[in-house]
């Protein structure tokens, strides 16, 4: 049996998240969320001491990312997954600011990034996958059966971010967060090693001024003419 795969890339922020858990639901395809494992990766090197020594202990750091003892657990009830580390529940942690920026630092090394390789291609399995990222379709799997590139502009993300926010009783000033996204866009786009761009097959879907539903609704023509 063929496994069928999809690729979500884009820009943080701009609900590849949010619709690529959708999309797996929908199509009953496993999940692969590729920013966790950076994440996972940066916070087990944090823990071991050997981020501010990435140049000189690389080989360290690849046997750790080769070795990367994680898991996702499912939970059916409310959908949600649960994220272990070595056994410890990070699934907040890793979602933190501060995670974020340990997996932005060990994501511009190339040795890491193949080190990675293998385990995002375990996670292909039939009857199919959903994998989200920045370089699904271009690097990780070039051969997708379908491949979305979803976008929206930095200050329709930032005001969608500040929502979030304040929907959760934060106070959320736009100039700061539009400058943060916009500063990780160029981090993102400018490293010479898998940086974020649209695979040449891909199908771009700008969601500046859609809702999730449109959104939703676009993917899913999209993926089913291409699974036809
Ligand atoms: O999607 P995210 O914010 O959880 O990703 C965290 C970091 O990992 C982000 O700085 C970009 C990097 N990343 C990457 O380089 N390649 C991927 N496929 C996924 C994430």
């Amino acid at each position: 049996m063929s496994i069928h795969v999809i690729t979500i890339d884009g820009p943080s922020g701009s609900g590849k998240g949010t619709l690529a858990s959708k999309i797996a639901q929908h199509y009953g395809y496993y999940l692969l969320d590729s920013g966790a494992l950076y994440r996972l990766l940066g916070l087990s090197l944090k823990n071991k001491g050997l981020l501010t020594s990435l140049d000189t202990r690389l080989t360290t750091c690849v046997d750790c990312a080769l070795n990367l003892d994680i898991q996702f657990k499912s939970n059916t009830e409310d959908s949600s997954i649960q994220i272990l580390l070595e056994g410890e529940d990070v699934s907040s942690i890793i979602r933190t600011e501060e995670v974020g920026a340990y997996a932005s630092q060990i994501a511009t090394i190339p040795e890491l990034r193949a080190a990675l390789l293998q385990r995002q291609h375990d996670f292909a399995q039939a009857p199919g996958l959903v994998a989200d990222g920045r370089d699904m379709g271009t690097v990780v799997f070039p051969n997708a059966a379908a491949k979305i590139y979803l976008t929206a502009s930095a200050q329709s993300r930032a005001e969608r971010r500040v929502k979030q926010l304040q929907a959760i009783g934060l106070d959320a000033k736009i100039d700061a967060i539009l400058a943060n996204i916009e500063d990780r866009d160029r981090r993102d786009m400018e490293r010479s090693v898998a940086p974020l761009k649209p695979a040449e097959d891909a199908y771009v879907i700008d969601s500046s001024s859609l809702n999730i539903d449109q959104v939703f609704q676009a993917m899913v023509e999209y993926i089913d003419s291409k699974l036809a």
